[in-house]
Parts: structure tokens; C-alpha cells; sequence
């Protein structure tokens, strides 16, 4: 009986110690060491309730009309510690990927390794936005968000930055009393960012740092010089695209959350045939899982889009550049004054960033990475991890090893932790043996 005690005391001691060294005093999670994700069979509305109510935490959902008129969705996470506090943290806005949207944030496999569910138990107060389009964010204050009705769908990244994300800050910064906050992102999600504060400079003052996971900012891979499976993917969702216009369709996958369902219940036989294709078109370097668990992170994570999203973001990975949509040139004449499309200004971005980008992962390189870094208008930090596909940073079963360096440079940005060095010691310590891991 002694021994149990002991023994039991002993392992608390241990999981405390473990928590401080590597997520600081204030963590604070709902869930043991090791505990799968539980995921949602609601592919609909509800998903990001049902996946963060599964977490233990409390579901807040608002809504932010832009100001051009889409009204958006955004999820909070809400600690049960903080449910009477009127400070809930430090608010952390979290920016999905193309095609996405924000429960992409939280289907990792394991708890300790979704985002959004460890920021909240460091303390942060998390806000998930959901862009126009996007299946919670489908309404207008005078438009209709049917798939034919061209004027709904006629966005790209310049209005998603621009207004969307802008509606997200503001909403956020007026709820909570902050002056300003963090913003997290992955991939497209990052390029809003470059978006955001080339349009409107004055958010530089809003954002104290920002996460960016694989971003997409001036460090892009040519489409001629990306993996072949790469171009044939893009190509093939531009064909997608195309087609869909002239079948007077302007949204990238209508009724999507029917085709969510359907998805996942057809993924799940081929699960281990379907992980294995793609791991191998993304170069071998993927570490997704090869479990039903694939067949949720897919199912929940996408979220639909524009036709013109689509195609920009192609246009993107044709030219190696950021720009704004390309109308052909008579048309850029008269929008934008100019034959080409007017590219974004990453140096506009003049808050700290850190970036966490991959030497396999496709749509990006090394050399960009670095380009990105010295072009970016704040300090910087740097974290490269080896081997890692586009993918791995919100479905792989590796990221895991990587989270505790984010917590870092997150809690020492924002005072969190006692360290206040971390995130100006500019670049992460090596990480080249993750590259040994499966
Ligand atoms: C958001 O909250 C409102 C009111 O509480 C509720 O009616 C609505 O269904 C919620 N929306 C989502 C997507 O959870
Ligand atoms: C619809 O809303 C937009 C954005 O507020 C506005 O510019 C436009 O004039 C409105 N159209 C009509 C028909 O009310």
C-alpha cells in the first residue's frame, strides 16, 4: 500500500515536472499524458462545438459582419478555469489553410499535439476564424451564398486578408479589452497576414507577433521546380476550377458538407491505400497517420472556397510570386493601373514572426524560407524541421516534437513564462533528429 502511494506520488511528481519543462507553470490541460483526439461524426455547423466540447473545454461561437457585408463565424476555446474570469488571456487568432477552415486546428491525433487545445491549457485565450465561404461563414447581409451566384463567390485572398481577417481582429480586440494580439497561422493562412497589413498598415500596431506553420509568403517553389505529384495536383484542382465556372458553379466543392460525410465513410476501407498514395506524392516525407484517424482530419479539416481562391493560389504556384489575381492584362489596366498584378509587400509585416517551415515540404524551399526571413519587416525567429511534408504541421503524428519549441518562443513573447529570451535567441536548436523518426 506504502509502495502504491509512493509510487503514485511519484508519477504526479513526474507529470507536474514534465508540464513545467516544457509547457510552463501555467498549463493547465484536461486531458492525460497520451490521450487520442475525440473526434466528431458531425461533419456540419457544429463540428468545432462538438470537437471542443470533447476537449473538455467551453464553446463560444460569434458572429462579425465584414465590411463588405459576408458575415463570419468564429469559434473560441474557452478554459473552464476562465469561465467567470473577465480575462480570458492573451487572445490568440488561429488562420487555417486554403480550402480549410478552422477545425483544421484540432484533429491531430493526440491532444497534446492539436494547437489550439494546448494554447487554450497554456492560458491563451483562442479565437478560431472562419473566412467567407467557408461552411459556417456562408451568409451575406443582401447576397445569397448559392454555388451559381457569381457576386457571392467573387473573392480571392485579397478580400479574405483584407476584410475577413481585419472583422477578426477587431472583433476579437473589442471583446476582450487587448490592445493587441497574436495571430497564428498555417500556409494561405499566413499569405493573409503579408495581405492584411499591405492593405491596411495601421495592424502592424494590433499584432504583437505572429506563428507562421509552412507559410506561403515570398518563399513559394515555382510550380515548374515543385515535385511532379505537386503539379499534377495543382493542375488538376485548376482544371477543377475551370470546370466548375463554366458549369456556372463559383464555389470550389458545392454541398460540401454532404461530400464531408461521404468522404469519410467511403476513406475509411482505403484508408491505408489512400495515406500510402499520398505519402508517397508528397515525397515520402509525410508522416500522416494510416488509421481512420486520416479519414476525420480530412473529413472535418476542409471547409470549400472560391473558384477564384483557387485559381489565384495557382496563379501563385505558376509565377513564384504573391500577387493579387490576375484578370489578364487589359483588365489589370484598369483595376490596378498596371499590365501585371501588383505583388504583396512582405515587409510591410512589421511584427515579430516566428516561422517553422520544412526542407520536404513541396510548395515552399529552403532558400525561400531564408528570402522570407530577411524580408519580413520585424525580428525573427527560425525553426527548420527536417522532413516534414505541408501536411505534417496539422495532421502528423510528428509535430508533437516540435510543439514544445512553439510554446516556447509563444510564452516568452507574451510574458508567460520567466524566460523572456527565447523568442529573440533568433533560430530554434537543432531539430535534424527528427528526421530519424517514423
Ligand atoms: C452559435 O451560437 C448560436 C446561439 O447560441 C447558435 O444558435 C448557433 O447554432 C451557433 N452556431 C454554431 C455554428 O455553433
Ligand atoms: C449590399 O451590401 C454591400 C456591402 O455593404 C453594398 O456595397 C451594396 O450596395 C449592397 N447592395 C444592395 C443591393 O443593397
Amino acid at each position: 500500500m506504502k509502495l502504491l502511494v509512493l509510487l503514485a506520488s511519484l508519477t504526479v511528481i513526474a507529470a507536474v515536472r514534465r508540464n513545467d519543462d516544457l509547457y510552463g507553470p501555467r498549463y493547465r490541460p484536461l486531458w492525460d499524458e497520451g490521450v487520442k483526439t475525440k473526434y466528431t461524426k458531425f461533419f456540419g455547423l457544429s463540428s468545432s462545438k462538438h470537437l471542443i466540447e470533447n476537449a473538455g473545454f467551453i464553446y463560444e461561437n460569434y458572429t462579425i459582419t465584414s465590411e463588405d457585408g459576408y458575415r463570419l463565424h468564429l469559434s473560441r476555446i474557452v478554459h473552464p478555469d476562465h469561465a467567470a474570469k473577465k480575462d480570458k488571456g492573451f487572445p490568440l487568432l488561429l488562420l487555417n489553410g486554403f480550402l480549410m477552415h478552422s477545425d483544421s486546428w484540432m484533429v491531430q491525433t493526440e491532444m497534446d499535439s492539436n494547437m489550439a487545445f494546448v494554447w487554450a491549457a497554456l492560458g491563451y485565450d483562442v479565437w478560431l476564424g472562419d473566412h467567407r465561404g467557408t461552411v459556417r461563414s456562408r451568409s451575406h447581409i443582401n447576397m445569397t451564398s448559392e454555388s451559381t451566384n457569381r457576386k457571392y463567390w467573387d473573392y480571392g485572398m485579397d478580400e479574405i486578408g483584407t476584410y475577413d481577417v481585419k472583422a477578426f481582429i477587431d472583433l476579437i480586440l473589442d471583446h476582450t479589452g487587448y490592445k493587441k494580439l497574436n495571430l497564428m497561422c498555417i500556409s494561405m493562412g499566413c499569405s493573409l497576414h503579408t495581405v492584411l497589413v499591405t492593405a491596411r498598415p495601421e495592424y502592424n500596431d494590433k499584432i504583437l507577433g505572429a506563428f507562421y506553420f509552412v507559410p506561403l509568403i515570398n518563399n513559394i517553389n515555382r510550380q515548374l521546380d515543385a515535385p511532379a505529384a505537386l503539379q499534377i495536383a495543382l493542375t488538376g484542382l485548376e482544371l477543377a476550377a475551370v470546370s466548375y465556372e463554366e458549369q456556372g458553379l463559383y464555389e470550389t466543392f458545392p454541398r460540401l458538407v454532404g461530400l464531408k460525410k461521404e468522404f469519410f465513410y467511403s476513406c475509411q476501407p482505403f484508408v491505408y491505400l489512400l495515406v500510402s498514395v499520398l505519402n508517397w506524392a508528397l515525397g515520402g516525407a509525410s508522416h500522416l497517420p494510416k488509421s481512420p484517424a486520416f479519414c476525420y482530419q480530412a473529413g472535418l479539416s476542409v471547409g470549400g472556397g472560391s473558384t477564384k481562391t483557387v485559381k489565384q493560389v495557382v496563379q501563385v504556384y505558376k509565377t513564384g510570386t504573391l500577387a493579387k489575381y490576375d484578370y489578364g492584362r487589359k483588365k489589370n489596366m484598369e483595376i490596378y493601373g498596371q499590365e501585371a498584378p501588383p505583388l504583396y509587400d512582405v515587409s510591410k509585416v512589421k511584427s515579430f514572426v516566428a516561422m517553422y517551415y520544412s526542407d520536404a515540404d513541396g510548395f515552399s524551399t529552403v532558400e525561400g524560407a531564408k528570402r522570407s526571413l530577411q524580408t519580413l519587416g520585424g525580428t525573427t525567429y527560425e525553426c527548420m524541421i527536417p522532413r516534414f511534408s505541408h501536411f505534417d504541421i496539422g495532421a502528423g503524428t510528428l509535430f508533437k516534437h516540435v510543439l514544445p519549441d512553439v510554446n516556447a518562443v509563444l510564452n516568452s513573447l507574451t510574458g508567460y513564462s520567466d524566460d523572456r529570451e527565447k523568442h529573440k535567441s533568433g533560430e530554434c536548436p537543432s531539430m535534424e533528429w527528427i528526421r530519424s523518426l517514423n
